[in-house]
């Protein structure tokens, strides 16, 4: 049937872009879905940097390097079992831009045009670049190629999802052929868009986040810094329009969070004693996490290993759907 099926466990496939600081909107938008998903042993997962995307907006070879050794450190950090999952940097695996190319062939303009990320730059007048105006169709390789079943990501992500979908589509089409399976998202509604300190959709471009593992003094910074109404401590507050609740949420189990909200609801809790308790709660999160992942940022060569070893499982799954579509596409 389709191009290959080296396993039956299923094929989780997900990426972050190597642009910047990773935040808590990463972290429960997709990458703790990646890490439970692939510590299951459920899962074929395919996790990677995509430091090819990121060269659409980054031009700093510095940043760009530094990034990637980032979030593959902040992967191990929270846990990612990286004897399970393949953790690989993107551009490791050349054959991704190679599908990328091939792709372009079945992928009009106009429906390229329809991208939320393309429309939004079109309309703040930002120059686009080839690459940017691109990016879908190199997000469909980086699905196709390892014929994911299950991509978790942020709702964000969905648009592209759905353009991966239809490239595989479009593709089998064109060359008659049962190539590529169709990938889809897996977008928990709960954190499907995790707000920043602002409220509105935590962003890197935007400047509201709460970095993973920034020091002690940014992350607080920031939690003291989330957006609240006026009122005072003695009032009953709304947590469902409540910023500090709606942030402090994620940390919870179900139990708490019906504490958290009942404190918020009968009044005599202000949002300092709320921020406070917020921060409390990331710096437990970060116990552990934030020492292990400075120590691997201190040992790049640590992570290299893990990365080269991913990279190498990876561009040999790879090399494998790119011998069967130059064959069908009649190359070499
Ligand atoms: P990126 O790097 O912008 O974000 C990485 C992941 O984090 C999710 N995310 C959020 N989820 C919920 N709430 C938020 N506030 C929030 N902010 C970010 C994103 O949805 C994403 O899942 N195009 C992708 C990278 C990519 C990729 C792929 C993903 C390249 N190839 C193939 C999956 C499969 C991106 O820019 O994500």
């Amino acid at each position: 049937m389709f191009g290959f099926s080296s396993t039956s466990k299923r094929i989780l496939v997900s990426g972050i872009q190597a642009t910047g600081k990773l935040h808590f909107g990463n972290y429960f938008g997709a990458m703790k879905q990646n890490i439970d998903l692939a510590n299951s042993g459920e899962f074929t997962p395919y996790i990677f940097i995509a430091d090819y995307h990121a060269l659409t907006t980054v031009k700093d070879r510095e940043a760009l390097r530094q990034s990637a050794l980032e979030i593959a450190a902040a992967y191990i950090a929270c846990g990612l079992d990286t004897s399970r999952a393949i953790l690989f940097r993107q551009s490791f695996v050349p054959q991704h831009t190679e599908l990328a190319w091939v792709l372009n062939n079945v992928v009009t303009m106009p429906y390229l045009m329809r991208a939320h990320a393309y429309k939004d730059h079109e309309a703040k007048d930002k120059e686009v670049n080839v690459g940017l105006f691109d990016y879908p169709v190199l997000m469909a390789a980086d699905i196709l190629m390892y014929q994911a079943d299950v991509v978790p990501v942020g709702q964000d992500q969905k648009q592209h999802i759905e353009y991966a979908r239809d490239i595989a589509g479009f593709y089998n089409r064109a060359w008659n052929v049962e190539q590529f399976k169709l990938p889809k998202d897996l977008i928990l509604e709960t954190v499907a868009i995790v707000p920043g300190i602002d409220g509105q959709k935590m962003s890197k471009s935007k400047g509201n986040v709460i970095s993973l593992f920034g020091t002690d003094e940014e992350v607080r910074k920031a939690v003291m810094s989330v957006v609240t109404d006026s009122k005072a401590p003695s009032e009953k507050k709304d947590p469902d329009t409540n910023n500090v609740y709606a942030i402090h949420k994620l940390f919870l189990t179900n139990a708490e969070d019906a504490e958290l909200r009942r404190r918020f609801e009968q009044g005599g809790y202000g949002y300092k004693e709320a921020k406070e308790a917020l921060l409390a709660a990331i710096m437990k999160w970060r116990e552990g996490k934030k020492a292990l992942f400075d120590d691997l940022m201190q040992h790049p060569e640590k992570i290299e290993r893990i990365l080269e070893e991913g990279g190498r499982k990876a561009r040999k799954q790879a090399e494998e759907t790119m011998k069967a579509v130059r064959t069908q596409v009649g190359l070499q």
